[in-house]
């Protein structure tokens, strides 16, 4: 969360920087600032909410300089304003900054009692006052850094440009993402290689500890020792070009249009439709020596993650454990060196899947990140990594990585099944033909989002909604609350239709829609009887099933939805673009910011 940006070259870096922060702005829109130097001076531009703000203020206030730093915000310490927006500073030196500076209040105490007075509630300003306060016992701006970095906690990456040194930009990396980019005459740093990718190709990428000088012609990076180390310089595939909404409103519905696509290229890794069978990426460890599954992710990955223990336990036999991130990495599980763990993540830097990454890597599991940024950390740091294609996912509400990570995880649970000897020929090639079909059946059901459109109109009317599902539809039941909680801000709670009369039925009356996801498979029956229960309690029910499963069912429910027939195997995919459609046109309805709601932030660097 937060993106940072600088640059130290020949050109005005101001307009570069906005650039660079809109590619930035997944991460936090909270506020955003720029700094650079003017004749000695560093000079900032800040406003608070999101970028369109302080690109506003550029132009009445425009910003010279060659050098400059930028930052977008999603606020931890410090209410979203423009008192505490980045880059923080002090007359001799200027920080943008990403992460948690975890002693932050310690540092402020001390540095109070010296006589430094801050401005701001945040913690970033604890390390522009730090380095102020080396640099004010006569050090330079390299030896004050250095002698600052070793007393911050946390996680942080920083760039840091000081008011005397035009010459100077520096990078720090501690636990949250930093990339170096390399240029002719100019030099860059970044919260990913996306922001650099209209400037450069040439990018390294610091690992924990390190810092870097930069210059306009040079780089020089050393290690939390402070001794030079090489860092390896790779050419980076990522467009330099911005990416468009095409003929849609928002990111999200147009992600959401993009999955028959993006799903095909995905299966087109690891599918041969010709053959009917899927070949997965070499893995450096044989998959029949797995004796215990754990998937670790969060959010909506998380619930990738659910899905793939219904798949991978029912076709594999190999037990499976899913855990959110958070928890895992705190709980001190208890790990079989050899195991397989697998790290779900669209972006590849979120903080705790990373840290639950590293726990697995160090307790000796075999790990595999499956991300969708090839270039990420989770990617870079796991032993294997399994990507989806995607293709960037702007909209903060994940839709299109959600269905290609299910995607990847189908044949990852294929390819468990057949590494044990429980999966036949004839099996894998019908199972694969299920899968060939889903990116057909997706665009099918696609067609009747103007059905989905005017469910949405009653929906946007409630205060709570319920989302069942049994099975491996049960996750998509999850994942379609959090999706209306995200998007529309209406209270949403997903359940097993199984565990509804254990409580939740409760909350039945006829204010609350209950949205009930039921594909006609083995469990049809059972959810269909849930359905019969609530709706004898007043329930608005908005049942979504196929032809069949709608022709089957004994109650009239408030609203139907069909979709298109598919083998029960690959239908949490298919059942998970119905909720991503109708949290759209609720939130469509509520007129909130679509593409970027309230206090969320795409890429979760911190924890
Ligand atoms: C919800 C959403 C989040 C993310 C979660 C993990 O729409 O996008 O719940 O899934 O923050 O992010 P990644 O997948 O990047 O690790």
């Amino acid at each position: 969360m937060c993106g940072i940006v600088g640059i130290i070259g020949k050109d005005l870096v101001a307009p570069h920087l906005v650039e660079g922060l809109k590619r930035l702005e997944y991460r936090g829109y909270d506020s955003a600032g720029i700094a650079t130097l003017v004749a000695g001076k560093i000079e900032r531009r800040r406003a608070e909410g999101k970028l369109i703000n302080l690109e506003r203020l550029l132009v009445t206030q425009p910003l010279g300089g060659i050098i400059g730093i930028g930052h977008t915000r999603w606020a931890t310490h410090g209410v979203p304003t423009e008192r505490n927006a980045h880059p923080h500073a002090t007359a001799r030196v200027a920080v943008v900054h990403n992460g948690i500076i975890e002693n932050y209040a310690e540092l402020k105490a001390e540095l109070t009692a010296c006589g430094h007075v801050f401005e701001s509630d945040t913690d970033t300003e604890a390390v522009a006052q730090l380095i102020d306060f080396y640099l004010g016992q006569g050090k330079s701006p390299e030896d004050a850094t250095s002698a600052a970095l070793k007393r911050l906690h946390g996680a942080f990456a920083l760039g840091i440009i000081f008011a005397d040194r035009p010459d100077l930009l520096i990078a720090a990396r501690e636990g949250s993402p930093l990339a170096i980019g390399y240029g002719d005459g100019e030099m860059f740093l970044g919260s990913d290689a996306l922001a650099l990718a209209p400037l450069t190709q040439k990018i390294s990428y610091l690992a924990d500890g390190d810092w870097a000088v930069l210059t306009p012609s040079s780089v020089v990076i050393r290690d939390r020792e402070d001794k030079v180390v090489k860092r390896e310089v790779r050419l980076t595939q990522l467009s330099g070009a911005l990416i468009g909404k095409g003929q849609h409103r928002h990111f999200m519905i147009k992600e959401i249009y993009e999955q028959p696509q993006v799903i095909g290229d995905t299966l087109n890794t690891m599918l041969n439709p010709a053959s009917r069978t899927i070949t997965l990426p070499d893995l450096p460890f044989d998959l029949a020596s797995v004796k215990r599954v754990t998937i670790v992710a969060c959010g909506t990955s998380y619930y990738a993650g659910s899905v793939a223990k219904y798949w991978i336990e029912k076709l594999g036999r190999v037990p499976v454990e899913v855990e959110i991130a958070s928890e895992f990495r705190y709980r001190q599980p208890v790990l079989v060196p050899g195991d397989m763990a697998v790290f779900i993540s669209q972006s590849g830097e979120t903080a705790d899947t990373l840290a639950a990454l590293r726990y697995c890597r160090d307790a000796g599991l075999h790990t595999v990140a499956l991300v969708n940024v090839a270039e990420s950390t989770i990617a870079r740091e796991a032993t294997t990594a399994l990507l989806t294609q995607a293709g960037p996912e702007i909209g903060v509400a994940s839709t299109k990585a959600f269905t290609t990570q299910l995607v990847v995880l189908a044949c990852l649970a294929m390819g468990m099944a057949r590494a044990n000897n429980r999966l036949d020929a004839a099996e894998e090639a019908r199972l694969s033909q299920a899968l060939a079909e889903v990116p057909a059946r997706i665009a099918e059901m696609l067609r009747g989002e103007d059905n989905i459109r005017q469910i949405a109109e009653d929906v946007a009317q409630a205060r709570d909604v319920l989302y069942l599902g049994r099975g491996p539809c049960y996750p998509i039941a999850l994942e379609g609350a959090l999706k209306l909680k995200e998007v529309s801000y209406i209270h949403a709670e997903g359940y097993a239709a199984g565990e509804l009369k254990h409580g939740p039925i409760a909350l039945i009356d006829d204010h609350v829609p209950v949205v009930v996801l039921c594909p006609s498979d083995d469990l049809y029956d059972k959810t269909a009887s849930n359905v019969q229960e609530v709706i004898a309690r007043g329930a608005k029910v908005i049942f979504i099933s196929d032809a069949e499963g709608l022709s089957k069912l004994a109650v009239k429910p408030m609203a139907s939805f069909q979709m298109p027939p598919v083998d029960p195997f690959v239908a949490p995919i298919l059942y998970a673009v119905p909720v991503q459609v109708l949290a759209y046109h609720v939130a469509l309805a509520r007129g909130t910011d679509v593409d970027q709601p309230r206090n969320l932030a795409k890429s979760v660097t911190v924890e």
